[in-house]
This record gives C-alpha cells, sequence and structure tokens, in this order.
C-alpha cells in the first residue's frame, strides 16, 4: 500500500509586484509517494528551483498547503518549521561543499548544527560510515579542491544523509557532471533509494535523468504543471504540447509539407520501431518516412515514440494505418498538431 510523503495542495508562488510580477508557480498539485524517486522536469525558467524550495519551505508559497510527513508545514511556526525540515536534505548542482573543511569535515557538518547528535567521536564514525556508502572511504582528509566534480557530490550525498533524512531533493544534481559521472551519480542515488528507503525527489531539464532512475514523472512548464503518471507511461505517449517537446528528439517541432499525413507511434515495451517499417515495405510494398524516431531502452523495456510520413496514396495510407494499428504493444494515431 503506498503511502503519501510529500502533498502539495493549490500552491502558487508569486515574486514581486505590479509590472516586475513574476507567477513562477500556478495551482501546483503533487503527490510523492514513500519510497518512490519523482522527477520533476521543465525547462530553464519553469519554475523546478523554486517548487523544490517551496517542498522545504526555504520558500513560502504564496498560498496553498505543503504537507511532509503528516506534517503541514505551511502552518508551522518558525522553529517547528526548523525541526520538521530535518526530515529532508538537499543537494545541488554546484556542490555546495566548505572549502576549508575536509570531506569527513563536510559530513560531519550537519550533526555538529543541530548539536543534539552526540559528541565528536560519533559525529566521525557516522561520516566514515557515509563515506563507505558513497564509495569514497579514502577520501576522508581530502578538501573539496582536491576532489572531483563527480567526488565532489558524493561527499555532499554523504553531508546529505548524515542526519538520516526521509526525503533527499536532488536539484540538478547531475547537470554540471560528465555522462559517465552522472550515471554513476544517478546510481548512486538509486542505491540510496533502494538499500535505506529514502524517498528521492528530482529535478532535472533532462530527459535521460528521469528515464534512468525516476519511478514518476511531473511535467513543469510555465509554472504550471502539464501532466504527471508512470515515466513509462508519459514518456511513450505525452498527452500535453509540453509533454511532447520534452520527449520529441530535439524538442522541436517538426517541419513538414502540409500535405503530408502523419501518424505518431507510441511504443510500449513490446517492439522496437525500426523492424516495423522494414516489415511493412517488405512485407506490404508499403513505404513510410521516418520523420523523427526516439525510441529507447528504459530498465527491461523498450519504449519511446516515432512520427512517420504516410504514403500520398490514400488507399497505401489506409492499409499502413490498419497495419500499424494492429500491432501489439503499439498504439498508432494520426497527428496533426506538430506540424507548425
Ligand atoms: N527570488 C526570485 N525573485 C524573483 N523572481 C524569481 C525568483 N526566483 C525565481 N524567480 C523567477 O521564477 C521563475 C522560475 O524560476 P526557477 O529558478 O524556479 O526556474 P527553474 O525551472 O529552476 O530554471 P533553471 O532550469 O534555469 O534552474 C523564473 O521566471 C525566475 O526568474
Ligand atoms: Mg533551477
Amino acid at each position: 500500500m503506498s503511502e503519501t510523503i510529500i502533498r502539495i495542495e493549490h500552491l502558487y508562488k508569486t515574486f514581486g509586484t505590479g509590472d516586475g510580477k513574476v507567477e513562477a508557480l500556478r495551482d501546483i498539485d503533487l503527490e510523492i509517494q514513500k519510497g518512490e524517486i519523482f522527477g520533476i522536469i521543465g525547462l530553464s525558467g519553469a519554475g523546478k528551483s523554486t517548487l523544490v524550495r517551496c517542498i522545504n519551505l526555504l520558500e513560502r508559497p504564496t498560498s496553498g498547503k505543503v504537507t511532509v510527513n503528516g506534517q503541514e508545514l505551511t502552518a508551522l511556526k518558525e522553529k517547528d518549521l526548523r525541526k520538521a525540515r530535518r526530515s529532508m536534505s538537499m543537494i545541488f548542482q554546484g556542490f555546495n561543499l566548505l572549502m576549508q573543511r575536509t570531506a569527513l569535515g563536510n559530513i560531519c557538518f550537519p550533526l555538529e548544527l543541530n548539536g543534539l547528535r552526540g559528541e565528536a567521536k560519533w559525529r566521525e564514525k557516522r561520516a566514515r560510515e557515509l563515506l563507505e556508502i558513497v564509495g569514497l572511504p579514502d577520501k576522508a582528509d581530502a578538501y573539496p579542491v582536491q576532489l572531483s566534480g563527480g567526488q565532489k557530490q558524493r561527499i555532499a550525498i554523504a553531508r546529505a544523509l548524515a542526519d538520516d533524512p526521509k526525503v533527499l531533493l536532488c536539484d540538478e544534481a547531475t547537470s554540471a557532471l560528465d555522462p559517465t559521472t552522472t550515471q554513476s551519480i544517478l546510481a548512486l542515488l538509486k542505491k540510496i533509494n533502494r538499500e535505506m528507503g529514502v524517498t528521492v525527489v528530482v529535478i532535472t531539464h533532462e530527459m535521460r535523468v528521469v528515464e534512468q532512475i525516476c519511478d514518476r514523472v511531473a511535467i513543469l512548464d510555465h509554472g504550471v504543471i502539464q501532466e504527471q503518471g508512470d515515466v513509462s507511461e508519459i514518456f511513450s505517449n505525452p498527452r500535453t504540447e509540453a509533454g511532447r517537446r520534452l520527449v520529441m528528439p530535439n524538442g522541436e517541432k517538426i517541419h513538414v509539407l502540409p500535405a503530408n499525413r502523419l501518424v505518431r507511434l507510441a511504443f510500449n515495451g513490446a517492439t522496437s520501431g525500426e523492424p516495423i517499417i522494414a516489415t511493412l515495405a517488405a512485407e506490404q510494398g508499403i513505404r513510410l518516412n521516418i520523420i523523427s524516431a526516439d525510441t529507447r531502452t528504459i530498465g527491461d523495456k523498450s519504449f519511446g515514440a516515432m512520427v512517420l510520413g504516410l504514403p500520398q496514396d490514400e488507399t497505401e495510407a489506409a492499409r499502413a494505418l490498419i497495419y500499424l494499428r494492429e500491432i501489439p504493444g503499439v498504439t498508432a494515431e494520426e497527428v496533426t498538431d506538430l506540424v507548425q
């Protein structure tokens, strides 16, 4: 039975007034379940960082409710809020390590701050355990300048875990890293989620990050959640323009001659795109143009989407549609809204 750990209701956030007014978030409703990895994806300026800062109330929402762990944060006084915030921690694109402290010193820092967590010896023991978890037991005495980007993020993750948070908020945590290092940090986040039961909220502009580790995703566009659901569902069949923009190759609209009819195939794990086109040509003698294709493997399933141009000949186009609609695990629908 799933249990909601973060609930956001009718949340609005407005910055400034008058001409300078920015409505950064509008009527956000979101439920994140305990133990899941939830992605929030959107383009730059969509409101992602504002939303994540509203979850831990570093930013106070203009209106609406934020409930974490059964506690309504928006109703708490500052002192109680500080306590409640300890169930959440955060990592960032820029790591935010203290440059004057060693890796060990950085990890101990949050434990020193809250003052309630035993003596120095205990803190050090805990920090060494965490260095072990993030795979850097030999870097205890290294200063941030002596660490690579990936290593810095591992130390930041260890520091974020020091006080046993229930929720880890990650704001573009891998955006400053190369693809291989990104993979390894995402794998670490997944391990932490599965082994320690920490709920992870991943904020990103990169679809591949969401694909690799998230269970569910919300698409944020101009301060509004356009759609949300299981990653495989949303990515194989985005229903909104914003969703398609993020999921389609290059995030661009497709330019085609107005006369062309287009069909969009959504793959749901069963088949990959290429053989369908080849089979249609070989068995039915029908040739389709591939306008765009973005099929891929996620987990052990392959899915994605492909846009095909139908033949000019109407009978052939109709036959192609019938054929495509009968393939198991594939949804085929004619589209018009991709044409500019
Ligand atoms: N403190 C602030 N004062 C005024 N406007 C702000 C403030 N913080 C954010 N905004 C505005 O709110 C909108 C959303 O910003 P936000 O930083 O949340 O976007 P983002 O999705 O995180 O973008 P990025 O991917 O570039 O980090 C932007 O228009 C931004 O200019
Ligand atoms: Mg941001």
